[in-house]
């Protein structure tokens, strides 16, 4: 049997309770700063997903002794060792993350160079690294593009710099914190990204020592100091599987208390719930997540950067309106081509027609560029089963809640991509009820 595929059979409410632990996209983060500690960090509530297996590897192989305790979700790393990796061993990390870009400050302070592989991540854009090799060069490194990735140097360190992003990057303002704290001199980003999981690097980095100060208007001012500690700390949770279970209680017109789930990280997703018929209650501990009566209702949806809407709370939610009575419409503004999981749910029967405008909002960075990044979905319309092919990893998670829904037993292939980011993944669906078969 192909252990890529899943089956599930749909048509059963999820019922019950699943806690979420650290973010996924923190947590790789939080731990490529322990490269800039002298002495060892501890991070705490992380997940076994794959990308933190990436990242433990990427650290080891440059010499991080890496101790995990997955009972405590515990990890222990040890930089007393830092030192330059053989490229053949970080190339076998070529095509697999984005992280390995993050690593190319704390390498460049800690031993001047860095090689890094070609990146991977989810195909849901052209997702190029130019805002990070532009950054990198203001503080004074140099770039060489290699026919496997990029080396770089800092043959006379590295300096504080004015950066300035004409989009709120998430990655090129972590790339911007990971590189300024331990630069000479100041360094100041406007147009920063401030995601909750970027302040939570942030809280990391001011627990080794640095000193960042977040101002009004996008703007981040970070004064380099010469040396940091290690630091230990509890990742924030992930409020993007929270919100899919969310979606999976919704859609199923079951009942999910999600422990973990933080209201704060989440408002803005709970407005949305609960105007297309979601409700909640918000707990010591979790989020309970449940329908409020019987019929969804349609709404017009943009993400957005924070504090918007997430990109990557987009695809639970299209599923749920394709049960939702009307038109909706969904402009996507942050990746150009986030609507490749669309095409599943249109042969389960979904009615999501895409188009290059930008419909139902202001006109984004896109409109001129004919990708389909708007999606108008009339609904209800009932779902069936079908042999569906997993894109990305939210797609996948996406593709799930729609099986869960549907009449029948759907097939689901690359079901492989969802252990990226979202741990426990089968052990988290029996708990709720649902019948699926995975070997
Ligand atoms: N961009 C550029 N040039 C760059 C970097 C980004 O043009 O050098 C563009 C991108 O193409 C995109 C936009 O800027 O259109 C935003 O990208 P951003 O840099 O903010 O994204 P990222 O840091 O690569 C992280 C998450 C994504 C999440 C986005 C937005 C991680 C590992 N990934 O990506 O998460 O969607 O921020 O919040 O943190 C996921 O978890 O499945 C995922 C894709």
């Amino acid at each position: 049997m192909d252990i890529n595929v899943m089956r599930v059979e749909g048509g059963r409410p999820l019922m019950g309770e699943v806690a979420v632990r650290g973010a996924k996209n923190l947590v790789p983060k939080a731990m490529v700063a322990s490269l800039l500690g002298q002495t060892p960090s501890v991070l705490a509530n992380v997940p076994a997903i794959r990308d933190v297996e990436v990242v433990s590897d990427l650290l080891r192989i440059h010499g991080v002794a890496v101790e995990w305790d997955d009972d405590g979700g515990l990890v222990a790393m040890d930089p007393a060792n830092v030192d330059a990796a053989r490229v053949a061993d970080i190339s076998v990390h070529a095509g697999s993350s984005r992280i390995p870009i993050l690593l190319c400050g704390p390498l460049l302070h800690r031993l001047g160079k860095a090689f890094i592989p070609s990146l991977g991540g989810c195909a849901i854009g052209g997702r190029p690294i130019n805002y990070h090799l532009d950054i990198l060069r203001s503080f004074g490194a140099e770039v060489a593009k290699e026919p496997d990735g990029v080396l770089l140097s800092a043959p006379s360190g590295l300096r504080g710099t004015q950066v300035v992003l004409e989009y709120p990057s998430v990655g090129a303002t972590e790339q911007t914190l990971l590189t300024a704290v331990l630069a000479e001199g100041i360094t100041e980003l406007r147009g920063a990204a401030v995601e909750p999981e970027i302040m939570d690097l942030v809280a990391v980095l001011q627990k080794m020592g640095a000193i960042i100060s977040t101002e009004t208007d996008r703007v981040i001012r970070i004064e380099g100091v010469e040396s940091l500690t290690g630091f230990t700390h509890t990742a924030m949770p992930d409020r993007i599987e929270a919100a899919n279970w969310a979606a999976a209680a919704l859609v199923t017109g079951g009942d999910i208390a999600v422990a973990g789930a933080r209201q704060p990280d989440m408002m803005t997703f709970l407005n949305y719930f609960r105007k297309i018929g979601g409700a909640f209650d918000v707990l010591s501990d979790g989020i309970r997540f449940f329908r409020a009566n019987g019929k969804l209702a349609s709404i017009a949806l943009e993400t957005g950067v924070h504090p918007g809407f997430m990109t990557d709370w987009q695809q639970p939610v299209v599923v749920a309106l394709t049960q939702a009575e009307g038109l909706s419409i969904v402009h996507e503004t942050v990746y150009e081509q986030r609507f490749g999981f669309t095409e599943a749910l249109r042969s389960m029967g979904a009615r999501i027609q895409l188009y290059p405008n930008c419909l139902g909002g202001l006109p984004c960075r896109f409109g001129a560029m004919n990708y389909l990044h708007s999606a108008v979905v009339s609904g209800p319309t009932p779902l069936r089963a079908a042999e569906i092919e997993i894109p990305d990893l939210r797609g996948g998670f996406s593709h799930v809640i729609a099986a869960l829904a549907a009449q029948g037993t759907s097939t689901i292939h690359g079901i492989d991509l969802i252990d990226r980011g979202y741990e426990h993944f089968n052990d988290k669906l029996a708990a709720l009820g649902a019948r699926f078969w995975r070997d």
